[in-house]
């Protein structure tokens, strides 16, 4: 008998891809168990969810400009939008927030906080922030200048948006099957490594202030980097004598994958593995609301006691003195105990177990995603999906607004509407290089029958597809333009 990652058993399991018969025996460690891999907590608390009709539908979307990021919460159904800041936080964390200690400076709260990221992450210093972008701000504030060149496998937008604002470049170096959805690679989050060092010679060693890889690779479609890529990236930077920092919104997921996918590493817990990746590198930036398994709070952390007393400098003007970092003492309990449950084994089976199920039903549908699907979320290839609408009518964004009229889902685009932009000079619209769609899985939030119902919902997409049309933009407010952009059907 094969298995379901989530138990129950669909139509069409048996057609499975390969690649996907690998994943399922990967998620079980090489030995095919008869057992179903369960949501591994009982729900003590439930939020109830409501359905709206059609013509509600229809009227929402249009007085949200056809952008799901204007749709009230309340009239989305099962909310993909985002895995960040939407997770259900655990009884010990309830419980930590009532521990809470909001004194001003030097909070107890802090001190469990600054112990948890030292034992994980294993760094010295560490600013707390009230979620990613504020620590990526304060680091390249503090490390970048005007015409330096930072290099990632693949800048999420709000980093890449930091590193714009402060007037440097941030260049993308992702291996090549990482810009191809339909091949399979076990690392496709992978830095091509020869390209780093093509850029470095290029621009120069003295204008690159920092390497960074983003562990998943979020806009690379949540894919893992492996512990030999980090490696690697480390010896390079090593020879050009460059930090080498992390993007770790998602490190408990890489580190289920590198357990899962690269030799060596079957045996050693998630936590082990963490520890090694993160010390290869001089610091990170964390946004909690992913790994952290919390709704508010990240961290900017280094082992450079000089550059950490600068960036804490930047924190003291905009986020709050240094012990609290724009956070209240309970939020950074909360993110101590929720740290550690990421990296709870049984927590990670089944995480990475219910993204693989979506993606495997979405592609028995024939649905053209990412593959393998990623950690936290699934990529529909929304070019191959809709072939007649081109990049330029937002493909993305046209699916989006069928898969709500459809049956009340909210996803994301990452595609021209998210990394596109207006040509000063031509005035004609930059395409991004993929059009994809995120559908990303919050954490600990929806049941196996929530995600058959999205499928069934993409089923009936699927079955339209060639009557779904474009979309022109109407109205636009770069940078990170997705957000707040207006459309109208072509
Ligand atoms: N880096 C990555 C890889 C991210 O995915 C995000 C956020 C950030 C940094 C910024 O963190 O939101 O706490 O300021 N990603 C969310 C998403 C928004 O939907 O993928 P933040």
């Amino acid at each position: 008998m094969s298995n379901d990652v989530f138990g129950k058993k669909r139509p069409g399991d048996g057609n499975a891809l390969k690649s996907d018969k690998l994943l399922v025996t990967h998620v079980f460690g090489g030995t095919m168990s008869h057992r179903s891999i369960i949501e591994p907590f009982r729900i003590k608390s439930v939020e109830p969810i409501r359905m709206t009709t059609r013509p509600e539908r229809r009227r929402f979307l249009a007085d949200a400009g056809y952008n799901p990021f204007l749709l009230r919460a309340e009239d989305v159904l099962i909310d993909l939008l985002t895995d960040s800041g939407t997770g259900a936080m655990s009884a010990e964390q309830w419980a930590a927030i009532m521990r809470g200690d909001e004194s001003y400076a030097g909070a107890k709260s802090y001190y469990r906080f600054a112990a948890a990221v030292e034992s994980i992450f294993g760094f010295r210093y560490v600013l707390p922030t009230h979620q990613g972008r504020a620590a990526e701000r304060i680091l390249f504030s503090t490390t970048c200048k005007p015409g330096d060149v930072v290099p990632n496998n693949t800048h999420f937008d709000t980093t890449r948006a930091n590193i714009e604002y402060v007037g440097a470049r941030a260049v993308d170096l992702p291996i090549a099957e990482g810009r191809e959805p339909a091949t399979i690679h076990p690392f496709k989050g992978n830095m091509d490594v020869e390209a780093l060092e093509a850029l470095i010679a290029e621009v120069g060693r003295e204008r690159i202030p920092l390497v960074m890889l983003t562990i998943t690779n979020n806009s690379g479609g949540g894919q893992p980097v492996s512990m030999a890529n980090v490696k690697a990236v480390r010896a390079v930077c090593d020879r050009f004598a460059l930090p080498l920092y992390i993007d770790a919104c998602r490190f408990a997921e890489n580190a289920w994958f590198i357990r899962e996918r690269e030799a060596g590493y079957a045996q050693t817990s998630p936590r082990e593995i963490a520890r090694e990746l993160f010390s290869y590198a001089d610091g990170c930036t964390m946004s909690a609301k992913k790994d952290g398994l919390v709704n508010i709070g990240g961290f900017l952390a280094t082992n450079d006691e000089a550059l950490s007393r600068q960036e804490s400098r930047l924190l003291i003007l905009t986020e709050g003195f240094p012990t609290y970092g724009g956070l209240a003492g309970r939020d950074l309990d909360a993110m101590a105990v929720g740290l550690n449950e990421a990296l709870d084994e049984d927590y990670l089976r089944y995480r990475i177990a219910s993204t693989a199920y979506l993606g495997r039903h979405l592609t028995d549908i024939g649905i053209p995603i990412v593959q393998p699907p990623g950690g936290h979320a699934v990529y529909i290839d929304a070019a191959a999906l809709l072939p007649h609408v081109p990049p330029r009518a937002y493909p993305g964004q046209a699916l989006l607004a069928e898969m709500y009229l459809e049956g009340g889902i909210r996803a994301v685009e990452i595609g021209t509407v998210m990394f596109g932009s207006t040509d000063p000079d031509s005035g004609e619209e930059r395409t991004a290089p993929m059009e994809l769609v995120r559908l990303a899985i919050p954490r600990r939030v929806y049941t196996q029958s929530h995600i058959d119902y999205v499928c069934e919902v993409m089923a009936d997409v699927f079955a339209a597809r060639e009557r779904i049309g474009g979309l022109t933009m109407v109205w636009q407010a770069p940078p990170l333009r997705h957000f707040t952009a207006r459309f109208e059907p072509l």
